[in-house]
């Protein structure tokens, strides 16, 4: 018996048992994803022996891959892009149930014999496997994918037992909201809800599944978690990559289509939902929903509550790189914005009058994603004279996601000495000293959690609405007004100067994380 259906484990945030037989099919199996990401996030689960004893791996895709030749192919995978060493044994136990179907997308033909070679691995086995289908392929195909999975009777083979076949789907989940509704029609059409696992990999990060914890499992943080003790939030996700060769997706999508909509709002809803009822995923997801609904729509156009930039030529680690209108693939008068900056309202008891300040960007002076939670300055009066009150610095409570992992608050402490002067200190918490630095990737989690059906850590269908919603109209606002209000930031910075007057026109700065 593996270990997994010996031990119950943490999974998405509660407590499950292993995951039962299951065959994962990966359509785009010839692809990026696949060999950076999910290839070696199945291995790392057999090498931690979190598989299921009967457990099954089948590439599809376009390009026909013989399967001694798809293994060899998944193996160099682990081999490069693998956070542990192949160890054969882990990796053979993979192998050797490791399969290829080539086949397009919507030729229905195709879709047969998929069928036939996954009945036929049920035969060999003699049980039914659990199918959870992988949509890894450029999103113009997600929907045909779905339907042919329907109309093959893949999808739809269990009917009364319904766990038997799941989707997840990669994203970007939609453009703008129409095309996001549309999407949601017609994987409803084929999938119940609880079948479906919309992919936000910042959720599979450890550090972001710790912010619940940090919040509800403690109890000195909650009592201070509103408007009357907190005076703005910070979430910033920074990266120093370009668009690199990428820029074919990346002119079509955007800073904000790209991270702001879907990995910058999870943090944003985690850090300011109410406290589930329970961790089971609805309780999660309902909650955050309901946050995300709570936003006020934003001001669009000059001085309102959004900025756009992108990047311009600049230094990065010692080394000059182009500015985004100079990089492969992209049109010298683009319109795709490479940086975003919002200012955030929730309208909420809770939240009434606390801005959320939001911003992510590429080529920017360091990668980092951290959550600033900025609390309102303590009154000076009793050190009056030895420090002016507004040299007291606000407590500050920063949950540092990467890299780094780590917490940190900020503190007004005595600086030893006969007068009394005060000075701003940092007390750390990092996850790698006291917990080592080799953790899960996101991708393994996420794959363990959907083979067990656990869909917290996985946006759900109204989620992934509520932010387009939001969104829409500023990304249909840039599409009118093509380049104008367009402002830069040279590569290796923190960003454009019109971000730093979204903030400043509210007294605030931004923090140099
Ligand atoms: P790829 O461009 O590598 O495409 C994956 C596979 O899909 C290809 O190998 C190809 O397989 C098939 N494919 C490519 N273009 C088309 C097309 N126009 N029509 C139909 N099929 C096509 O994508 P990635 O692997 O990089 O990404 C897969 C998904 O994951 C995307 O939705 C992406 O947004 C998402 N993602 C990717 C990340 C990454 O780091 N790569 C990060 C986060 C999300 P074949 O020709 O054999 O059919
Ligand atoms: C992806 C975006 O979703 O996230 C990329 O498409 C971005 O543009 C990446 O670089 C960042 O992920 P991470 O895990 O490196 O922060």
């Amino acid at each position: 018996m593996p270990d997994t259906q010996r031990h119950p484990f943490l999974h998405g945030l509660s407590l499950h048992r292993g995951a039962p037989p299951t065959v994962i099919v990966i359509f785009g199996a010839s692809g990026d994803l696949t060999a950076r990401k999910l290839i070696p996030a199945v291995y790392n689960l057999s090498h931690d022996n979190l598989l299921p004893a009967d457990f099954f791996l089948v590439g599809y895709g376009r390009t026909a891959i013989p399967d001694e030749e798809f293994r060899s192919l998944a193996a160099a995978a682990v081999r490069e892009f693998s956070r542990r060493e192949l160890r054969e044994d882990a990796w053979s136990r993979v192998a050797a149930h490791t399969s290829y179907v080539a086949g397009a997308y919507d030729d229905p033909k195709a879709f047969d014999r998929l069928a036939e070679h996954l009945d036929a691995l049920e035969r060999k086995l003699g049980r039914e496997l659990q199918r959870l289908f992988y949509i890894s392929t450029p999103p113009s195909v997600f929907a045909p994918i779905v339907r042919h999975l329907g109309t093959s009777g893949l999808a739809g083979r269990h009917r009364d037992q319904p766990h038997h076949a799941r989707v997840i789907v990669e994203k970007p989940f939609g453009k703008d909201l129409g095309s996001a509704r549309a999407l949601n029609t017609a994987i409803g059409a084929v999938f119940a809800e609880h079948q479906v696992y919309r992919i936000d990999h910042y959720l599979g990060k450890e550090t972001v599944q710790d912010l619940l914890v940090q919040r509800f499992a403690n109890a000195i943080f909650e009592p201070l978690w509103n408007r009357n003790f907190i005076d703005s939030v910070q979430i910033t996700v920074a990266e120093e990559v370009g668009v690199g060769s990428r820029g074919g997706y990346y002119e079509q999508s955007g800073a904000l289509r790209d991270m702001i909509q879907n990995h910058t709002m999870q943090l944003l809803a985690l850090t300011a939902m109410e406290p589930p009822g329970s961790l089971e995923a609805e309780a999660i997801r309902d909650e955050k929903v309901k946050v995300l609904n709570a936003i006020q729509p934003l001001t669009i156009g000059p001085a309102g509550d959004v900025a756009r930039a992108q990047y311009s030529a600049g230094m990065l680690g010692g080394k000059a790189v182009p500015g985004y209108l100079e990089e492969e693939g992209i049109a010298p008068d683009s319109n795709t914005e490479t940086f975003a900056a919002l200012r955030l309202s929730i309208n909420n008891w809770r939240w009434q009058g606390v801005p959320f300040y939001l911003r992510s960007g590429k080529r920017m002076a360091r990668r980092v994603t951290e959550i600033a939670v900025n609390f309102r300055r303590p009154p000076g009066t009793l050190f009056a004279g030895e420090t002016s009150r507004f040299d007291l610095a606000a407590n500050t409570l920063s949950f540092q996601i990467q890299p780094d992992e780590g917490l940190h608050l900020i503190l007004n402490t005595k600086v030893p000495g006969l007068e009394t002067r005060t000075q701003p200190v940092k007390m750390n918490f990092r996850y790698a000293t006291t917990f080592g630095s080799n953790t899960a990737e996101a991708y393994e989690r996420l794959v363990l959690d959907a083979m067990i059906g656990d869909g917290t850590l996985f946006i759900r269908g109204d989620e992934a609405e509520a932010s387009w919603k939001l969104y829409t109209p500023v990304l249909d606002y840039w599409n009118s007004v093509g380049r104008s209000g367009m402002d830069t930031y040279a590569a290796g910075s923190w960003g454009p100067a019109s971000a730093e007057a979204l903030l400043a026109a509210r007294g605030h700065g931004w923090r140099q994380p």
